[in-house]
């Protein structure tokens, strides 16, 4: 957070199954997967494309989310499916050992193209949603902090984890 790439609106890709494009899909798997990532956006490795990556089986940084199948997502196009918000707690490699409270569409449907220019068009709810959401924000130049309603729930992972005298604040 800080870098100016972070702030950008990203570039449509517009030639598929090129070596720069594996190239750089192939970084961003491997900083993700070092970093034990959910998911990653290609601005936060300082490419302005409209590129992004997510998935997992098991994540140490969100034990209790279900598993969202491995993607590679493409000039994306989200579409809220309902008038529903859920909150969760997100953190972002971009703003490390931090957590926030983010409101999200909780279902939504998403297109895109992956890496060899085949179409994407899944309906996706709850975590998948919201991994989705954060990641293609990244795109249009958004960090997650920005989304933030109550501020007593944005901190640092350590303190937002220790025990407290402090009441915790409830979510608005
Ligand atoms: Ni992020």
């Amino acid at each position: 957070m800080g870098d100016p790439c972070l702030w950008q609106q990203a570039q449509s890709v517009d030639t598929f199954d090129a070596p720069h494009l594996h190239a750089l899909i192939a970084d961003m798997e491997e900083t993700m997967l070092s970093l034990d990532g959910a998911g990653l956006a290609a601005p936060q490795i300082g490419v302005s494309l409209r590129v992004v990556i997510f998935g997992f089986d098991d994540n140490p940084r969100y034990p209790d989310a279900d598993s969202v199948p491995y993607t590679v997502l493409i000039n994306p196009v989200l579409t809220p499916l309902s008038e529903e918000i859920e909150e969760g707690w997100e953190g972002c490699l971009s703003v490390p050992g931090m957590r926030g409270l983010v409101p999200r569409w909780y279902r939504l449907r998403y297109t895109g193209f992956d890496q060899y220019g085949k179409q994407i068009d899944r309906i996706v709810e709850g975590f998948h949603a919201r991994v989705v959401q954060h990641e293609c924000d990244h795109l249009d130049g958004i960090l997650y902090p920005a989304r933030i309603k109550d501020f007593r729930c944005f901190g640092f992972t350590d303190e937002l984890d220790a025990p407290s005298d402090c009441d915790s604040p409830e979510p608005a």
